[in-house]
């Protein structure tokens, strides 16, 4: 699959933008580990125009976490448009998106984010702008919900009574605005992270004849088969990864061995040391209190202490851990334990 001359190879799998997780450190080690793509936390378009420095930091990218996609977020046409131009300027991303999807209320309350899917006009404006603007140096993409409320999912159809659904219209308009990908989260905005996702609607849209771009489809992947069935049952281009990343960047290579017929030898030993390495990559790229700080929510939700008794007061320690040093010492200490309990699961 392609993204104008980018080659994401057969059936990619894509490491989700997420807010405080996809720091530097851990989209090089899933890319390393086999995601096609990585996507930075949404950057708010109106920070960067004011030039706060904070949000500058979460520009910086690596040559060696390429493909990467940079986010960005706004309400108003023009401070999007200005923020796009000084991500490619800053940053060169191979791929700039467009956060129409994020559903929380200091986000999407003030219309930005999933808000604009009550302002479609005001959604495809901000695109064609972003696209005239940029998209003679890079492909600019779009995620996006399936509606903003049940009730909001479908349309009258242009010829008649039937009836369409929201996002399989909005998605032609999507593409027709400049839009060179389209990934959608199979969930309302209303629905927030509840329920399950809704891969129908997503291979409705692949489906319709009219749609040329690659579809990403994303919600509730979290293993190699679920990664397939997307593939087979509803035909997305590419599928895209989120929650079930936290401390377990090696889901690439566990869904890369299901679609390719591979197998990789991952010991608990193994899984260690990657977080080992992710502990160093998050520090060296970053600084050594922000990249704690960051590592910190992978550590608590590793699947690789799950169910490990006794485990709470090491947990509390690797929270509180402040140097690379002592998360080390931390991690070297609970090696035994954490490979015993592995051959025993
Ligand atoms: C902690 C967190 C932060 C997120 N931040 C962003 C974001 O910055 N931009 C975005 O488009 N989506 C964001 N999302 C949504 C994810 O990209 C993804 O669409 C969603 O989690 C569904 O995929 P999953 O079921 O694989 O997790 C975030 C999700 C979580 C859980």
């Amino acid at each position: 699959m392609n993204i104008r001359n980018i080659q994401l190879g057969p059936r990619p799998v894509l490491l989700a933008p997420m807010e405080d997780v996809t720091d530097i450190g851990f989209r090089l080690l899933c890319r390393r580990l086999g995601a096609s793509m990585v996507y930075s936390e949404f950057v708010a378009a109106d920070a960067l125009v004011r030039s706060v420095n904070k949000t500058f930091q979460k520009l910086k990218v690596s040559d060696d976490e390429r493909p990467v996609a940079i986010q960005t977020y706004g309400r108003f046409p023009d401070a999007v448009e200005d923020a796009a131009e000084i991500i490619v300027e800053t940053a060169h991303p191979d791929i700039l998106d467009l956060n129409f999807g994020c559903p929380v209320k200091r986000v999407a309350g003030k219309g930005a984010g999933a808000g604009m899917l009550q302002t479609p006009e005001l959604m495809l404006d901000i695109i064609q702008r972003v696209v005239r603007r940029v998209g003679d140096r890079v492909p600019v993409t779009v995620k996006t919900r399936l509606g903003w409320d049940v009730p909001g999912l479908y349309i009258d159809a242009p010829d008649g009574g039937k009836r369409t659904p929201f996002i399989v219209d909005l998605a032609e308009h999507i593409q027709d605005a400049g839009a060179e990908a389209l990934t959608i989260h199979g969930r309302t905005r209303s629905q927030m992270y509840t329920g399950q996702a809704d891969w129908t609607l997503i291979g409705e849209v692949k489906r319709n004849p009219r749609m040329k771009i690659p579809i990403i489809g994303n919600g509730d992947i979290t293993n190699g088969e679920q990664a397939k069935r997307a593939f087979d049952d509803f035909g997305v281009d590419a599928v895209m990864v989120g929650r079930a990343t936290f401390g377990r960047p090696w889901i690439f290579r566990e869904i890369r061995d299901v679609l390719d017929g591979t197998t990789t030898d991952m010991s608990a030993d193994w899984k260690l040391d990657i977080l080992k390495e992710q502990i160093h990559e998050s520090i060296e790229r970053i600084d050594e209190y922000r990249g704690i700080l960051h590592i910190r929510r992978h550590l608590a939700a590793s699947p690789l202490f799950k169910g490990i008794p006794n485990f709470r007061d090491t947990r509390i320690a690797m929270l509180q851990a402040e140097t690379e040093e002592h998360l080390y010492d931390i991690l070297e200490q609970i090696r035994p334990i954490v490979r015993e309990h592995a051959e025993q699961a």
